[in-house]
C-alpha cells in the first residue's frame, strides 16, 4: 500500500498531494476531537467505475459530527461531489477515499471554540486490508485484553478520530503476537466487534450479529451484508453472544469497507469449523464482489458511477 496520489481536496479546492499540511499545533492532533470515514471505490466487470454507498458515508460523516457538536463548514452534496472530484483528479478508476473533518490550529485550549473547522479528503490504491491471502483462505484472530468502548464513555455510533486509540491498542496488541486481527469483547464480556470491522458468526444455518445497539459501529458493510443475506434468503439474529460461542461457531467472518467481506479460521488458537471459509460466508462473499466488482444488477442505489468509458464518461 502506498498513501501517494496526485493530488487532494483540501477545504475547498483540489491542491497538489505534498501540499496538504498542518501544524503541529493542530487541535485534533493532540485531542482527537474530529471524524473521519473510510470509503472504496470499485471498478466494474463492465467497465464503469462507481464509489459504492457514497450517500450513507457521507451522512455517517454528519452524523459524527453531529454526535460530536461539529460543524462541518460545506453541505453534504459538496462533500460527496468532492470525493468524486478527488478520484477524478487522480484519475483513479479503484481506491479507497478518507474524508476527514478536524479542528485547526488557533487555540490549543480543550474548549477552542474558536478553531476553524477544516475538512480534506484523501485518496490512495489499498488493496486487501487484512491480505489477499486472508481475503482467500481466512485470517486469524485474537480476543484483545483490552475491552470496546463502553457506550457512556465515548459515542461508538460516531466514527471520531479518538476513539481510534482504543482499537489500534487492541491491533497492535494482538499484531504484535502474531495473529491478523483482535476480536473485541463489551465491557460486559459479550463479542463487539473488531478494531475496523463488524463481525459476523454462522451457527446452524443462521447467521448472528451484534445488535445496532450494542458498542459497535453502525457498519455500512455490516448493513450491506444484513441486505445480501436477505436476498439470498439466509435467516439474520442480532443479539448478544458470548466469546465461547465463538470458538463453537460453524463459520465466522469480519465486514468493513477496507476488509470488505473476510473469513475468520481461527480464534483464539481454535480452528473454527472445518478451517476453511464456511458456505454462508463464500455465498455473502460471493454476493458482496458480484455487486461491487462483478456484474450484479442488484442495488444499482448502492453504486453512484463516475467514469464509465463505455459511454464515454
Ligand atoms: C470500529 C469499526 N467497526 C466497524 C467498521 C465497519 O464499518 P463500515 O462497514 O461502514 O466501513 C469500521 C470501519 O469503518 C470500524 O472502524
Amino acid at each position: 500500500m502506498s498513501l501517494n496520489a496526485d493530488k487532494l481536496w483540501m477545504d475547498g479546492e483540489i491542491i497538489p498531494f505534498e501540499q496538504a499540511r498542518v501544524h503541529v499545533l493542530t487541535h485534533t492532533l493532540h485531542y482527537g476531537y474530529g471524524v473521519f470515514e473510510g470509503i472504496r471505490a470499485y471498478k466494474r466487470a463492465s467497465g464503469e467505475s462507481h464509489v459504492f454507498r457514497l450517500k450513507e458515508h457521507v451522512d455517517r460523516l454528519f452524523e459524527s459530527a453531529h454526535i460530536l457538536g461539529l460543524e462541518i463548514p460545506y453541505g453534504r452534496s459538496e462533500i460527496a461531489e468532492a470525493c468524486i472530484e478527488t478520484l477524478k483528479a487522480n484519475s483513479f478508476d479503484e481506491a479507497y477515499l478518507r474524508p476527514i473533518a478536524f479542528l485547526g490550529d488557533e487555540q490549543l485550549g480543550l474548549g477552542a471554540l474558536g478553531n476553524r473547522v477544516r475538512v480534506a479528503i484523501a485518496t490512495w490504491k489499498w488493496g486487501a486490508y487484512l491480505g489477499e491471502e486472508g481475503l482467500k483462505n481466512g485470517i486469524r484472530c485474537k480476543i484483545s485484553s483490552f475491552s470496546r468502548i463502553h457506550v457512556n464513555v465515548n459515542m461508538v455510533k460516531g466514527k471520531i478520530c479518538g476513539q481510534y486509540v482504543n482499537s489500534v491498542i487492541a491491533k497492535r496488541e494482538v499484531m504484535k503476537a502474531g495473529y491478523d486481527e483482535a476480536i473485541m469483547l463489551d465491557t460486559h464480556g459479550y463479542v463487539s466487534e473488531c478494531t475496523g470491522e463488524n463481525l459476523f458468526m454462522v451457527k446452524n444455518g443462521r447467521v448472528i450479529t451484534a445488535p445496532y445497539g450494542a458498542s459497535i459501529l453502525g457498519g455500512i458493510t455490516r448493513d450491506t451484508v444484513l441486505a445480501l443475506a436477505a436476498d439470498l434468503d439466509v435467516v439474520v439474529e442480532e443479539r448478544l453472544f458470548t466469546r465461547d460461542e465463538l470458538y463453537v461457531a460453524d463459520e465466522i467472518f469480519l465486514c468493513g469497507t477496507a476488509a470488505e467481506v473476510t473469513p475468520v479460521r481461527e480464534v483464539d488458537d481454535r480452528r473454527i469449523g472445518n478451517g476453511r471459509p464456511g458456505e454462508i460466508t463464500s455465498r455473502i462473499s460471493e454476493a458482496f464482489f458480484d455487486v461491487v466488482r462483478g456484474r450484479s444488477t442488484r442495488h444499482p442505489e448502492w453504486r453512484q458511477t463516475y467514469l464509465d468509458p463505455v459511454r464515454g464518461r
